[in-house]
């Protein structure tokens, strides 16, 4: 008998508030798993959160008997809360993300006028992953691949022959992450781009997010890096720098803040944990007027 390699697992979960992508990824049942992008439901309105999507992610582990190595988050969402905290409580992990997540505490400290204590060097996660490290989830090689231009710190996780990709490219028929957040950078975003597509044809990629073109398919999450090259309405492989960067300038200007840009951010640049609580017992986030 030869040995084969494992083939990667994926079991995907949509939030559809957010229409996030969350992953669990795995060698086996009964074996190790990385659980990508966890969502932490947010009724913005009452400012209660809740689990329940979160849940689905740890009946699932539990049902398949899985050890969770990882909590990997692709990068310091704007558009929902992490639920890494509530995964780690509930069945372990690391909390993992790229280093550059420094650069985006420090902007996002100065926006938020953050207590002296919050820290900008990464320590709230438990791992911090640089370009071009590797690591394993159980039978799995795993290699991070830095992919800034959405934010600066946007990784994507390529575990086996799946390829996690955050928000750098959408659905062929949808295209690619918005650029505008500060420090975010469309030209940055084009040369992440070329570097996940360099990797071979067949490689199955899986998106963080999904939002299905007016007429109707339904939210999708896989595509291949084949797929994308031919027929990514932004950045198939004849689309220069340059025209992508006009485009996505253009298009940039005329996109809404996300709904849930303020909150998020204050929760995810501290790996998903609110605030200390005020001296009343109460946890506040805050609303920076008139500067996003
Ligand atoms: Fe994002």
């Amino acid at each position: 008998m030869s040995a084969s390699k494992p083939v990667t697992q994926v079991q995907p979960f949509l939030d559809p508030d957010t229409e996030t992508w969350s992953y669990v990824v795995y060698d086996h049942p009964g074996g190790s798993a990385a659980v990508v992008d966890p969502v932490l439901d947010f009724d913005a309105p009452s400012g209660h959160t809740g689990t329940g999507g979160a849940k689905a992610i740890i009946e699932f582990l539990h049902r398949e008997k899985l050890t969770v190595e990882w909590v990997l988050e692709t990068h310091a969402h704007a558009d929902h809360l992490s639920a890494a905290p509530f995964v780690r409580q509930q069945v372990g992990g690391s909390i993992a993300i790229g280093d550059r997540i420094t650069e985006v505490q420090a902007i996002f400290r100065e926006v938020f006028n953050l207590e002296k204590a919050f820290l900008v060097d990464g320590s709230q996660f438990d791992h911090l992953f640089r370009d071009g490290d590797t690591f394993r989830v159980g039978a799995l090689e795993a290699r991070v691949i830095y992919a800034p231009g959405h934010t600066p710190a946007d990784m994507a996780w390529l575990i086996g022959d799946a390829l996690f990709v955050g928000d750098t490219l959408f659905m062929p028929d949808v295209g690619s992450a918005r650029c505008d957040f500060p420090g975010g950078d469309a030209a940055t975003l084009y040369r992440s781009v070329q570097k996940l597509l360099e990797l071979p044809e067949e490689t199955r990629m899986f998106m963080c997010h999904d939002y299905p073109p007016a007429g109707g398919r339904r939210h999708r999450c896989e595509t291949t890096v084949g797929e994308q090259k031919r027929n990514n309405i932004h950045l198939h492989q004849s689309v220069s720098e340059a025209e992508f960067v006009a485009m996505r300038n253009k298009r940039d200007a005329t996109l809404p803040m996300p709904r849930l840009i303020i909150p998020s951010i204050q929760v995810n640049i501290r790996a998903g944990q609110m605030p200390p609580a005020e001296d009343n017992g109460t946890v506040y986030l805050k609303v920076p007027i008139n500067k996003l």
